[in-house]
């Protein structure tokens, strides 16, 4: 597909403006969007797996603001939740219970009521301990709890790292595979459970079609098995993580290649397909956009100081992870240096970049950190007294702000000195 944010004579667009033109707009840090990017993407997905029965159950802990969120429900897709907040923002988004599937290790009994209520498609379920009290919060409200049980396939996911990694068995998710012909049967006689399908997710940013294959593979057996037992399920849900390339030079998922093993095997099966991507969907429709404030040199190095750093932008923080940085305005003429590109806040954890051949700018100006739109605003935090960001989301010829900067009242909002009224 092509770049959300191309470069024309010297300057980083966005739609039919350009970020420098929406940074002193709203200021910066700033989140920008490309909502047709983001479109582009679920159509890929449906393209790819036409010929079967698909629900893209979008994963909403990826980007979950209404604004994004309202126009992915717009193209027929669903969600894919882990909180009763996620599943308000789904709902307040406009996509309806019935395309939405509730993963999570810690659902609580009021989240579970909740969901019930919306009448959601199903709940993925992650212990047998939860499948129990799931019995029996749907026996208290009189409503058969649709499930699925979320299988861990003892699968080591080659993701880039090890906190994104979810389908070995030494991880807090899902139920060990081998407990699921049992457990099925238990559900199947339990009058308050209905029987809907089966469930993995190994985890996220995988480029590698092979760990899927390998976990359709004993997913599928159990489904033959049930088949056999006469418990036909309705559903096969592959989970998310398909890779996006961060960087000019890095792989993505083919997801041609996932498509050709899933589609003709669910086919036959008559089984419906549901996919939970999230970083495809939206990892490259977004960038943060920063401002340099200071650059200043230290023990041999360059620092260039940012008004925006982990609490925007978490990832490489967390996973050191890779963001491509672009200056927005172009430098052709200026020095190429190895710097740190660091933000304001009181880590030394705290950066953007380290060690990455930039064109060195200057105070003032705005740089790009690509392929943002992803656990980025998602992850942003008020540490340091950190005003969240603005949100901006371009389509077609229009800009929308669809989250204004988090203001000082935001910051103090639900706290109460003792003593005072
Ligand atoms: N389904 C389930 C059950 C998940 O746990 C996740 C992600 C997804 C779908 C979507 O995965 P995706 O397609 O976006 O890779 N904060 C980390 C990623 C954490 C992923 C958590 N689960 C990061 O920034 O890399």
């Amino acid at each position: 597909m092509r770049d959300p944010f191309p470069r024309v004579d010297g300057l980083l667009r966005a739609g039919s403006t350009t970020l420098e033109e929406l940074a002193d707009r709203y200021g910066s840090p700033l989140y920008v969007y490309d909502a047709d990017h983001v479109r582009g993407r679920l159509e890929e997905i449906e393209s790819a797996f036409a010929g079967v029965d698909l629900l893209v159950a979008y994963s909403v802990k990826a980007n979950g603001s209404l604004g994004l969120l309202n126009r992915i429900g717009a193209t027929g897709a669903g969600a894919d939740i882990v909180s009763a907040g996620e599943l308000h923002r789904a709902l307040a988004a406009g996509i309806p219970g019935g395309r939405i599937v509730f993963a999570g290790v810690g659902k609580t009994t009021a989240e579970m009521e909740d969901a019930l209520r919306a009448g959601i498609y199903a709940f993925n379920v992650e212990s047998e301990p939860e499948l129990w009290r799931l019995a029996g919060v749907a026996e208290g409200l009189g409503i058969p709890a649709p499930v699925a049980l979320r299988v861990n396939p003892d699968i080591l996911s080659p993701t880039p790292h090890e906190y994104t990694r979810t389908g070995h068995a030494a991880s807090k998710f899902g139920i060990p595979i081998e407990r699921a012909p049992a457990l099925y049967a238990q559900m199947a006689g339990n009058p308050h459970l209905d029987v809907r399908g089966i469930d993995v997710h190994i985890g996220s940013q995988i480029v590698d079609p092979d760990p899927y294959r390998a976990a359709l593979t004993e997913v599928l057996r159990v489904v033959d098995q049930l088949a056999e037992q006469g418990i036909p399920l309705e559903f096969v849900d592959l989970g998310g993580g398909y890779g996006v390339a961060y960087g000019a030079d890095e792989r993505r998922l083919a997801l041609d290649e996932l498509a050709a093993a899933v589609v003709p095997a669910l086919r036959e099966r008559n089984l419906r397909l549901i996919l939970e991507p999230g970083r495809f969907v939206v990892g490259q429709a977004g960038v943060l956009v920063t401002r340099v404030l200071y650059l200043k040199e230290s023990g041999g190095k360059t620092f260039v100081i940012t008004d925006g750093g982990m609490t925007e932008l978490l990832r490489p923080s967390h996973y050191g992870g890779y963001h491509r940085i672009d200056p927005v305005r172009d430098r052709p003429d200026a020095e190429v240096r190895t710097v740190d590109v660091v933000g304001p806040i009181c880590e030394s954890g705290d950066f953007l970049a380290q060690d990455r051949a930039l064109p060195l700018p200057e105070p003032g100006d705005l740089l790009a950190v690509r392929t943002s739109g992803a656990y980025g605003f998602t992850m942003a935090l008020n540490y340091n007294g950190r005003l969240r960001p603005p949100e901006v989301m371009v389509e077609g010829d229009q800009v929308h702000l669809i989250r204004h900067r988090e203001n000082l009242d935001d910051l103090v909002r639900g706290e109460v000195i003792p003593g005072t009224s």
